[in-house]
């Protein structure tokens, strides 16, 4: 049976900037699915917080560079809520090793690109259509994709350029579903990160404490996970239902060209 509140399936939500758009949503009264792939005991955590919220929540274990995992992440969706409203495409992993681009290994370019561009595009792809399925039975119905791009999408990291790379090809992906979903009045737009605490900067913690202190970032603060997920919640939550195919740079100035 359909749900009678919109459903959010965020990938990547058992940590860092995927937690905070679940518990964002969840605010604002989404149902959950909370998808991982290495972490249960922190997609419960996720979880709990989305029930402490007052809503449901279905913790959906897939890698979503694998096919079989998409496909039965989306049937356990189907069968739980019976809807879905957004798509975040938000799980990725950095490069596996960083080395210049001269001596990257096609290993660390194979997974992530297989994660953070492939699993994103058809996932995109399996979910579009199932929007449109949505859409044919209710004109009325506020449909969104996000993607979680990053400043790597237009700023070159020698020592992962697979990230790079993938980040880059996340843009085009939401410029090609915006263009592909707006006959089904089904809005694709991408938030663009800065360098935000999670996990994902641990290692790297004290170089940019020390870059972001020296003014890389003209708002002289790290990012957090909820500058992010405030942006998503923006952008589903009804004021941006004639915006298709942007980004939203949430980077506290990064992208700013400056002398
Ligand atoms: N942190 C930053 O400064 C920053 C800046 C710009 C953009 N971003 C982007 O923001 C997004 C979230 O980053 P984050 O910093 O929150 O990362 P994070 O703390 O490393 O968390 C990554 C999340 O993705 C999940 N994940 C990894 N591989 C997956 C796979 N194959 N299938 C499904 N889930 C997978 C992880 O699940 P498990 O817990 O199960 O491992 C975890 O929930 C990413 O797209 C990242 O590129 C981050």
């Amino acid at each position: 049976m359909e749900s009678s509140s919109p459903v959010a399936l965020i990938t990547g939500a058992s940590r860092g900037i995927g937690r905070g758009i679940a518990l964002e949503l969840a605010g604002a009264g989404y149902d959950i699915v909370v998808n991982y792939t290495t972490r249960p005991e922190a997609a419960a955590e996720t979880a709990h917080g989305v029930e402490e919220r007052g809503r449901r929540v279905l913790i959906a274990r897939a890698d979503v560079a694998s096919r079989e995992d998409r496909e039965s992440m989306i049937a356990e969706t189907r069968e739980a809520f019976g809807r879905i409203d957004v798509l975040v495409n938000n799980a990725a992993l950095s490069s596996l090793v960083r080395v210049d681009i001269l001596d990257a290994p096609e290993e660390s370019f194979d997974r992530v690109l297989a994660v953070n561009l492939k699993g994103p595009f058809f996932l995109t792809q399996a979910v579009g259509r199932w929007m449109v399925e949505i859409r044919k039975r209710d004109r009325a119905r506020r449909l969104h994709i996000v993607n979680i791009s990053s400043i790597s999408e237009y700023t070159a990291s020698v020592l992962r350029g697979d990230y790079c790379v993938a980040k880059a090809g996340l843009g085009m992906l939401t410029q090609l579903f915006a263009d592909s979903l707006a006959p089904h009045s089904i809005c694709v737009n991408e938030v663009r990160p800065g360098i935000i605490a999670t996990d994902m900067t641990a290692g790297v913690k004290e170089k940019y404490d020390r870059l972001i202190a020296e003014g890389l970032t003209p708002l002289r603060r790290w990012g957090q996970p909820e500058d992010v997920a405030r942006a998503v919640r923006a952008l589903v939550g009804g004021d941006f239902d004639f915006t298709t195919g942007a980004a939203i740079d949430v980077d506290g100035g990064f992208h700013i060209r400056r002398l």
